[in-house]
């Protein structure tokens, strides 16, 4: 089978890099044709940076990066730094990037390659706030038909809210675009707090990957390292949650994972609860399903195909 032709959209964010490490080790199965940064954990002139320093940690810099939107469509930013640190990839001492930021928007990257693919051929991939996928999508609705899936880090049901008491980071930082993406029509896929809640840092998991011995499993146990600290305070767990890569272990091995299809809408109105992700997961409304929402994943597969696949950069 070709591998799946994908645009990752990322505010790196120790966690992006490390899905965006797990997809350029799978060429077998994931063909990355670009990343475009969003504002979100930090200021996009940092998650820009960062993205390319994670091409660079893979050896990848042929990947063409581009910085998107600096801010939500209709908000102020709010940012993660006191999770991520002020760089936004804190905990791995890594070079500055060498290789050059693209000219070109990344709002208009997404509009382009989907305006040249065939129908329902690209998918998309968010791992932070959903402003360019949205911006895109309002600019040029033609492209919708073009998206295959969009397969996404954000939401939550069981697990409620991480940076508000019923809302989700990527979802609360640009609700108004997660509800344009939420009706969009296109086929979505959710990872949610509730599965990457599962998907836990533990020390031996940490050992695991700089067990692997090169630069990039070095890294990835450094920027765990880093990153737990806040989400072991808060939730008194044993690891750091790996929100992202579950979006790129999807992509491999969907078999993973398992969650219902149901109907998710944002609350957009409310202060109290703005950016929530209303999930119909109990079927108690006659709202028509519009993503497969993910509730469980096999842990321990995923932390060995992670393992296995960081050791192959
Ligand atoms: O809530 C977790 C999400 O917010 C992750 O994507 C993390 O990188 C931040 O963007
Ligand atoms: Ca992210």
């Amino acid at each position: 089978m070709s591998p799946r032709k994908i645009i990752i959209d990322t505010d790196p964010g120790q966690d992006d890099a490390v899905a965006i490490l797990l997809a350029l080790a799978s060429p077998d199965e994931i063909e990355v044709l670009g990343i475009t940064a969003v504002a979100g954990n930090v200021p996009l002139p940092l998650t820009a940076k960062n993205a390319r320093i994670v091409c660079e940690l893979a050896g990848r810099t042929d990947i063409p990066v581009f910085a998107g939107c600096d801010a939500p469509l209709a908000r102020k930013l709010v940012t993660a730094e006191h999770v991520h640190g002020k760089t936004g990839l804190d905990g791995p001492n890594l070079p500055d990037p060498t290789m050059p930021l693209q000219e070109m928007h990344g709002v208009d990257y997404i509009i382009d390659t989907l305006r040249s693919a065939p129908a329902n051929s690209v998918t998309l991939c968010p791992l932070g706030p959903l402003t360019n996928i949205a911006k895109a999508f309002n600019d040029a609705p033609d492209i919708i038909e073009k998206v295959q899936e969009i397969v996404l880090m954000g939401g939550a049901y069981f697990e409620v809210g991480n940076i508000t008491p019923t809302a989700e980071f990527n979802i609360y930082v640009d609700p108004e675009a997660a509800d344009i993406v939420f009706k969009s029509g296109v086929p979505i896929t959710v990872m949610p707090l509730d599965v990457t809640h599962k998907a836990l840092v533990t020390q031996p998991r940490n050992d695991a990957f700089r067990a692997i011995g090169n630069t990039a499993g070095i890294a990835v146990a450094q920027m765990t390292d880093f990153f737990e600290r806040f989400d072991k305070e808060k939730y008194g767990s044993n690891g750091a949650p790996l929100h992202d890569p579950c979006v790129t272990a999807y992509l491999i091995r969907p078999d993973l994972f398992t969650g219902r299809h149901i109907n998710v809408e944002i609350e957009t109105g409310s202060d109290l609860t703005l950016g929530m992700t209303v999930a119909d997961w109990w079927g108690v409304t006659d709202r028509p399903a519009n993503a497969t929402f993910m509730g469980d994943i096999d842990a321990d597969g995923f932390f060995a195909l992670l393992t296995e696949r960081l050791a192959r950069l």
